[in-house]
């Protein structure tokens, strides 16, 4: 993936750095970010909606991996940027974002949360239920503005993929449904409210997708839905953001999802539903995070203990875990590995790769082909770079990893690793248990 590149000391080399050289600068388990493959990734975007369909912007969903180097990154490139909470809003804030080309998604944005983002004149809020337009009305009202919302609905596309990551069906917990008639109720209680102007609607059909026809059936039934509000509520809605959710490839299986074949779809999609039914071309937003960021990220680790199980497996352990990428144990999600410092070897055994957890279900790869592991090998796990970082926890009090950025020959760290200090900073032992 990437720039990624196997030297002529056998050795890994992302964005022309060698990774046993990262590794030993900065320890590990690290993750690794290649700048060039997050460019080129916002650029296959802004390039693809350029050519098919220019009444567009592309916003990074910043769940994926979040960090104020990213939002100056995301900046550079052009694109605007997706929170979904007072911390991601908070992060964006402190990196200078363009505050005009922010969304605040999320189904349980607090009164606080409101508030921060009025305070902040961020560009859209996408109101994901009728709780939330009544009290965004209010808080508006209070401060005497008009904001510009859109409205999350549900289009009832059931796009294939886990069942934790589908979120376009009705049974959803975001959005309300098209198909119920929950969403034209919502819009008109939004337009007699005097603080909250619709500008269009949101949804977002689920993640690692592959069949990007389910996009073009989003299309039909949020541009049907356009046209029903016109009709009953005489409001024109120019605005229509489609998600995020493109798939990436993690392994062989997984396919490769061309960005200009889907901004393809999409414009076709719209420009012929528009047509049949006599309505403008909206203005469409996409919110790529996984596709943006996934396969610039690497993670590499220590290899420890090796022990087989005679006729059963092999298991390699790892100095990191389901806290640094709980994605395998939560999704069963897959990935490849090599081992950096062997890059040019062919495989040899089949081993399975575990984490340094007290928990059988802390796997990060099972049964993997590699040459032949030994301890003190850097073993690297590709395409972690979405919802790695960001799902990243403290379990067993492992620190969380750092990060460095590299391009060029260049190594940056843009976030340190964790230290023990840092596991107990925020703690206070109440006085009476205090031992002098
Ligand atoms: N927009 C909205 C409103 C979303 O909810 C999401 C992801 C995105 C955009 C970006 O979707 P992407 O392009 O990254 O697929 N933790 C899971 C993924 C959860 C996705 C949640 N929403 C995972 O590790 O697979």
């Amino acid at each position: 993936h990437g720039t990624m590149e196997i030297n002529e000391k056998a050795n890994l080399e992302i964005g022309g750095c060698e990774v046993t050289k990262i590794a030993e600068e900065y320890g590990t388990p690290l993750y690794i970010l290649d700048e060039k493959e997050i460019r080129d990734n916002c650029r296959a975007y802004r390039q693809a909606f350029e050519e098919w369909y220019p009444k567009s912007e592309t916003i990074y969903a910043s769940k994926a991996f979040m960090s104020m180097t990213m939002c100056r990154i995301i900046e550079e490139e052009g694109l605007g940027l997706d929170v979904v909470s007072g911390g991601e809003l908070h992060t964006a804030l402190e990196a200078n974002f363009p505050v005009n080309k922010i969304y605040f998604h999320g189904n349980n944005k607090t009164p606080e949360e409101l508030e921060m983002a009025l305070e902040a004149g961020i560009g859209r809020i996408v109101v994901d239920n009728n709780y939330e337009l009544d009290l965004l009305n209010s808080i508006a009202g209070e401060r005497d503005e008009v904001v510009d919302i859109l409205i999350r609905v549900t289009p009832g596309v059931e796009a294939h993929t886990h069942s934790y990551i589908q979120t376009g069906q009705t049974d959803s917990k975001f959005g309300v449904g098209i198909q119920n008639g929950l969403a034209l109720e919502t819009i008109k209680r939004a337009v007699n409210l005097d603080n909250l102007s619709v500008k269009g609607i949101h949804c977002h059909i689920g993640s690692q997708i592959f069949n990007l026809e389910s996009f073009g059936l989003a299309v039909d039934v949020m541009l049907d839905f356009v046209e029903t509000v016109k009709d009953e509520v005489d409001l024109v809605m120019e605005e229509l953001n489609l998600g995020g959710g493109i798939g990436i490839k993690y392994t062989e299986e997984d396919l490769t999802v061309d960005i200009e074949e889907y901004a393809k779809i999409v414009s076709n999609a719209i420009e012929e539903k528009c047509e049949e039914l006599g309505i403008p071309l909206p203005k469409v937003i996409n919110e790529p995070g996984r596709s943006i960021i996934g396969t610039a990220g690497s993670t590499i680790y220590t290899v420890g203990s090796i022990k087989a199980i005679p006729d059963i497996r092999k298991y390699v352990a790892v100095d990191g875990g389901m806290p640094d990428n709980i994605r395998p144990a939560l999704y069963e999600a897959e990935y490849e590995a090599i081992i950096a410092n062997k890059a040019d070897q062919s495989p040899d055994e089949v081993v399975s790769i575990t984490g340094k957890c007290c928990e059988s279900g802390d796997m990060l790869i099972w049964d993997i082909e590699l040459p032949k592991l030994e301890s003190g090998d850097i073993l690297l796990v590709s395409c972690t770079g979405a919802y790695g970082y960001s799902m990243a926890n403290n379990y067993n009090s492992l620190p969380k990893p750092g990060v460095v950025l590299v391009n060029d020959g260049q190594v940056e760290e843009v976030i340190r690793s964790e230290t023990y200090e840092d596991l107990v900073a925020k703690e206070e032992i109440p006085k009476r248990l205090k031992s002098n």
